[in-house]
């Protein structure tokens, strides 16, 4: 404690030496702080890779992977995974699932390695790519503890998800930012810094993904992730948007994108970290207090600076402001972060282990198509490489895709601490747009799935706010039906109805 308050009065009176402190570069603890960082959100889940990054210097592993030295951008293969357990035994075409790898078009050597995931229903199913967040996590975690079409049983097979979204969606996971995952390169100039970096080469993927898969394109689109995707993916689709604008490539047929327990602006977020603590009683309202008078200015500062200024502000914000989150966790001593219900047992709060075994296993290696490329389902490299795009306001780009009718949904775990639905609630209403006024003045109706209210929306023409009843962070695993319901009224375009139609049915009762 008495160390926290040395640095509190640092940040308290002078902010800007702190930040000039982080500027030098030799301070060795600007560089090992983010690691140790990472590495302990990464054991927190149990995932321990056997790489920081997928940035390959031997080249055996490069020659032995799926990528040949084709001309073609993207190398894609047939998947069925060999421990699936299928009753019907569908045949693997059409199971109609794919594994390979993109040899992103700006990059010195680097490749980007996806799922596809055919829809169960109806190939004219809109298609759905997901992002996980981290960031530098793969998307994989959301493949088999999340939305994918399989879970992953203790006796390592699959075994189907009755409520994956692919049962409503032809969905897409990808593997990045490079050196997440399988997507790997042979140089370490590919690894990415800024949302310009990642959206570019997302953008790329899709443009070599539609044209290997034309029957795709006429398809409504929709970019979906969790996390820090709330980065990812309003970049993503301002990308996509301005593509189809200025005719770059193929038009992408974008309708939406959706965000769950997102990172989104972090200056709003950051600062309703103490008030939902105090709400769910995870700290006090002297603690509370003393948060906001001490630890709150001091952070809203380095984000305006981080706002205006250049890398270095926007890597000192993240530390100025983390000081606000630590700070509050010191308080609540075990709870997990991710669902303030839970407790982190040891330093586990969740055991995704499994995953890291199961893609490790030969057969699944083979049947993958991934060569000698490690699994790295956690990147501290890449976490560490993302930190000056940390404090980085992405609403500002939002505005302009909703004033040109592309939906965006807002989705939130009500009892997710780390990125809560209150902070995202706020900026949401918040923002100014045309609609904006009309959102903040329309009511709460409850989402109702199977008769019981799943949670509570808000919207307003192409905007919508879903907090999610019952779940934290990793909504889809929380409540699996709610979601897969969610995804599929959202892009149906039917989300609102659903809940006016409630609305009416409980007046009539
Ligand atoms: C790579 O090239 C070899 C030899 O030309 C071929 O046998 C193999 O099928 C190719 N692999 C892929 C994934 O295209
Ligand atoms: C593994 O577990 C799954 C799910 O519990 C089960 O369906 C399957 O039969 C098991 N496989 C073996 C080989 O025990």
């Amino acid at each position: 404690m008495g160390h926290s308050t040395t640095t509190l009065n640092v940040v308290v009176l002078c902010p800007l030496l702190l930040i000039i402190f982080f500027l030098s570069p030799s301070t060795t603890s600007a560089t090992t702080f983010p690691s140790i960082q990472a590495k302990n959100l990464f054991s927190d889940l149990n995932l321990f890779p056997r790489q920081d990054a997928n940035i390959v210097h031997h080249h055996d592993s490069i020659v032995s992977a799926n990528v040949n030295n084709t001309k073609k951008n993207i190398v894609e293969r047939n998947l069925r995974f060999p421990n699936l357990v299928d009753p019907d035994g569908i045949s693997v075409e059409d199971l109609g699932h794919r594994a390979g790898y993109y040899s992103i078009q700006h990059s010195h050597a680097a490749k980007m390695f996806y799922f596809f995931f055919k829809s169960r229903n109806n190939e004219k199913d809109p298609v759905v790519i997901w992002l996980t967040g981290g960031p530098g996590c793969s998307s994989e975690l959301a493949v088999f503890y999340e939305n994918g079409p399989f879970k992953i049983a203790d006796n390592m097979s699959l075994v189907w998800n009755d409520y994956g979204w692919d049962k409503v969606s032809n969905l897409l996971y990808v593997d990045q930012p490079t050196g997440t995952g399988f997507s790997y390169s042979s140089d370490s100039r590919d690894v990415r810094h800024d949302e310009a970096g990642v959206s570019n080469d997302l953008y790329d993927f899709l443009q070599a993904f539609f044209a290997e898969h034309p029957e795709y394109v006429t398809n409504d689109f929709f970019i979906t992730g969790e996390s820090y995707a709330g980065h990812y993916i309003p970049a993503f689709a301002a990308r996509v948007h301005r593509g189809n604008k200025a005719k770059e490539g193929i038009h992408i047929n974008l309708k939406g994108f959706a965000i769950g327990n997102g990172l989104t602006n972090p200056g709003v977020q950051y600062k309703a970290y103490p008030d939902y603590a105090l709400s769910m009683g995870i700290i006090t309202q002297a603690e509370s207090d003393h948060i906001n008078k001490l630890m709150v200015p001091p952070c809203e500062l380095a984000v305006k600076l981080c706002g205006s200024g250049g890398k270095i502000a926007c890597t000192a914000s993240y530390f100025v402001c983390d000081i606000i989150f630590n700070s509050i966790l010191s308080r609540a001593a075990d709870i997990n972060y991710y669902d303030i219900r839970k407790k982190c047992e040891g330093s586990l709060c969740y055991d995704f282990s499994n995953m890291e075994k199961f893609l490790n296993q030969k057969s699944v290696r083979e049947a993958l198509g991934v060569g000698d490329i490690d699994f790295v389902s956690c990147s501290s490299t890449v976490y560490q490489a993302m930190l000056v795009d940390w404090m980085k306001n992405l609403e500002v780009g939002i505005p302009a895709l909703l004033e040109d009718g592309i939906n965006l949904l807002i989705y939130a775990g009500e009892y997710d601490f780390i990125c809560n639905w209150l902070g995202n609630s706020r900026w949401v209403h918040a923002m100014e747009w045309s609609g904006q006024k009309e959102f903040v003045a329309s009511s709460e109706v409850p989402f109702i799935v199977d008769d019981s209210e799943a949670g509570l929306l808000k919207n307003y023409g192409p905007l919508s706010f879903l907090k999610v009843h019952d779940a934290g962070h990793l909504v889809p695993m929380d409540q699996p039906k709610a979601s897969l319901e969610m995804l599929k009224r959202w892009t149906q375009g039917t989300l609102s109805e659903s809940g006016a139609n409630a609305e009416i049915l409980v007046a009539e009762m």
